[in-house]
């Protein structure tokens, strides 16, 4: 892991949302900062320049942001992980636990062929529910998910651990107690 200290300062922290007690590190801030947006996808693609990876699949929403930046820059399509109701094709569909209760993603069932070696990109990873959903919709349609990539890791939540059992390889360029 990078530990970046003027990348870390430009992530906001909000006390108290979206419930008492949490503290929400806020990446908006980040992605506002022209020079910390460049430098976190700089970051996160550093290992894989000049390997190949076919695509770069993103979790709705914020993965959505930096994944899209990922997969420019590694020159990989880009497949969205959306929450249910929201992909027009024929889909494959998992539930999945979030913090307080669980919710359902999907991908389309041909957005990936078998073998293709694919980057897993989320701005965050905390319990690594989402994360771990994410792989196993990729697997079961036969990606080759060679490493996840998150700019933010709470590492209390244990999500990074979980994906590591996992055989998943983890970049995060910062942790937050
Ligand atoms: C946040 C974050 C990750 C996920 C991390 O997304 O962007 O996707 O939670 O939490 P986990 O590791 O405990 O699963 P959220 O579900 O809030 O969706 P949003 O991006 O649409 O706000
Ligand atoms: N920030 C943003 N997203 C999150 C957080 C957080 O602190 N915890 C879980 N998802």
């Amino acid at each position: 892991m990078t530990f970046d200290h003027d990348l870390k300062a430009s992530v906001r922290t909000i006390p108290d949302y979206p419930k008492p007690g949490i503290m929400f590190r806020d990446i908006t801030t980040l992605l506002a900062d022209a020079r910390a947006f460049r430098r976190a996808v700089d970051e996160l693609v550093n290992p894989w320049a000049g390997n190949k990876i076919d695509k770069v699949a993103g979790m709705e929403a914020r993965g959505f942001i930096i994944g899209g930046a990922v997969a420019h820059q590694l020159s990989a399509g880009f497949v969205p992980i959306r929450k249910k109701g929201k992909l027009p094709h024929t889909t494959v569909r998992i539930a999945y636990s979030l913090e307080y209760g669980i919710d359902e993603m999907e991908m389309h069932v041909d957005a990936i062929q078998p073998g293709e070696r694919v980057i897993l990109v989320d701005d965050l990873i905390a319990t690594g529910g989402t994360a771990e959903g994410a792989v196993k919709l990729l697997r079961q349609i036969g990606a080759n998910v060679v490493a996840a990539c998150f700019i933010v890791d709470l590492p209390e939540l244990g999500g990074a651990a979980k994906l590591r059992a996992m055989d998943i390889p983890v970049r995060t360029l910062m942790t937050f107690d």
